[in-house]
């Protein structure tokens, strides 16, 4: 792929520093613009004690990811007690250092933003056979069948922790206003009587709106389109350990091929909270849909 192409998926950044001295508006805008932003040189030292946590016998039956929550609870985890202790501390020392990133260099988000539980995930990204729509070594951007969001961003932190040299491999797909433009039209039409019963039933944690209905459409149709995600522009990118990268994953196409080792910070924030809101896929898919849509 030419370097011109690549450029519009990946912003390469080589700054040390989590803390950032000023607010880094060309960063939001490339954020904002769909691209990933990938740091290749913030610090994260990891003491000799924690080396024992590099492995996946700490995931309690049938979890995939160790989560740590906004009131320090550890889930997903089994074992001793000071390795629960030596794990909430690693997983917080990334939390912090996520939060001062995001915090110095986009101080606009903070104003209003929620933080998700941090998590670390252990596991090789998953190999055995599982349903199209669940895949995510599929191309797609993220849209959650049960939570509704209303057009609420999805800001994601990740840091790729593999003590054994091993990448994280992504691919990252076209901008979203050429996937919305893509599928849009192949998406059944909203209907306010079936959001409201898969409501009742509980199937949504509340009323699906139109642009929840639109975004899962949109994720889905990505995933199922065997000739989309072999042949859409796209970049397979490796980020190596101690890569740390940012994206709007509800906007930026990307599948997660292969790694071991990661942690995740999630942030959610309305799109008044964006620098640019009409970069939003709210306001892309109003815009192509000529209607409002929450
Ligand atoms: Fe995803």
């Amino acid at each position: 792929m030419n370097q011109e192409l690549n450029s519009s998926f990946v912003k390469r950044i080589s700054d040390t520093s989590w803390h950032q001295p000023a607010p880094r508006l060309d960063w939001a805008q490339s954020l904002e613009a769909g691209e990933v932003l990938h740091f290749n040189g913030l610090p994260f030292a990891i003491a000799q004690s924690e080396e024992r946590l590099f492995t996946d016998n700490l995931l309690a039956p049938k979890s995939r990811n160790l989560s740590l929550d906004s009131r320090g609870v550890l889930k997903g985890f089994q074992g001793p007690e000071d390795l629960k202790v030596d794990l909430s501390s690693f997983i917080l020392r990334f939390r912090g250092l996520a939060n001062d990133l995001v915090n110095s260099a986009f101080p606009r988000y903070c104003e209003e933003i929620r933080i998700a539980p941090t998590s670390f995930r252990p596991k090789e990204v998953e190999s055995r056979k599982q349903s199209v729509r669940a895949d995510d070594r599929r191309l797609h951007v993220d849209a959650f069948p049960s939570r509704p969001n209303y057009g609420e961003r999805i800001l994601r932190v990740f840091l790729n922790i593999n003590p054994n040299g091993k990448p994280r491999v992504w691919r990252i797909g076209e901008p979203f206003e050429d996937i919305a433009n893509r599928f849009i039209p192949g998406i059944k039409k909203y209907s306010y009587w079936k959001a409201k019963a898969l409501n009742t039933i509980q199937v949504t944690k509340s009323l699906r709106s139109e642009y929840d209905h639109l975004m899962l459409g949109i994720h889905d149709a990505m995933k199922q389109n065997d000739a989309y995600q072999k042949s859409s522009p796209q970049l397979t990118y490796e980020f190596a350990p101690h890569s740390v990268w940012l994206c709007f994953s509800d906007q930026t196409a990307h599948a997660a091929m292969s790694g071991q080792f990661m942690m995740e910070q999630t942030y959610h924030l309305p799109v008044s909270s964006l620098y640019n809101p009409s970069s939003s896929p709210l306001a892309v898919l109003e815009r192509l849909t000529h209607k409002e849509l929450i």
